[in-house]
């Protein structure tokens, strides 16, 4: 997978585009995460490896496909993240969840750990953190050094929005991880913002302000 891909299709962009509004309401805008949501996971996960397992249709024998290996890892990082995850466990109802919660130390500006549960045997899976905003980067790169610490291997970083700061970042820090997301804005703002953006995603889908 390319190091950054940018889900283009018609029906992403369409929903993206009512979520950025910000005259869309809480309701709107967490229903159209759940879909978009849906829609990215699908590109997330197309080169999942696969195997065959014989079935019996009420027809013939067959030799069926069927994904391979242990069930994904999906990994939400706190608390946006949740808005993304949710969708993505109804089309993949199996896979095995982890939490990271990382808050900036005003004085340092650096990620501090607050919360980290993990699936157990990460190095055996596909694991895909998401969060909705990849902004500086700063707490995507240091959430995926957590998972790393933890044994994962195999890691996709899925958002709803990228600034190019935040993937310079994740290039830097993690250039093994691809990362999908719905688009790639054009820059931050001085408050690491992203521009045009859509506001604060944890905000705007759980109404707090
Ligand atoms: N986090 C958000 O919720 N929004 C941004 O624009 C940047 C980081």
């Amino acid at each position: 997978m390319d190091h950054l891909t940018v889900v283009d299709h018609p029906l992403v962009q369409h929903k993206l585009t009512i979520m950025r509004d910000e005259a869309t309401s809480t309701a709107e805008f967490r229903r159209l995460l759940r879909e978009i949501s849906q829609l990215l996971a699908y590109e997330v996960t197309r080169e999942l490896p696969m195997t065959t397992k014989k079935i019996k249709t009420p027809m013939v024998e067959m030799d069926a496909p069927t994904l391979a290996g242990r069930k994904l890892a999906l990994v939400s990082i706190l608390r946006a993240g949740n808005g993304l995850l949710d969708g993505m466990l109804e089309l993949v109802p199996s896979a095995r969840v982890g939490f990271v919660g990382l808050y900036r130390d005003e004085e340092t500006l650096e990620p501090v750990q607050y919360y980290f549960k993990a699936p157990s045997e990460l190095n055996d899976r596909l694991v895909i953190a998401v969060d909705p905003m990849l902004a500086t980067g700063n707490s995507s790169a240091a959430a995926i050094d957590l998972l790393k610490k933890e044994g994962a291997q195999n890691i996709r970083f899925l958002c709803l929005l990228a600034a190019p700061e935040g993937v310079a970042r994740m290039k830097e820090a993690h250039p093994d991880v691809p990362i999908v997301t719905a688009a790639l804005d054009e820059r931050l703002n001085e408050k690491g913002y992203i521009l045009p953006g859509l506001g604060d995603a944890g905000d705007r889908m759980f109404g707090t302000r």
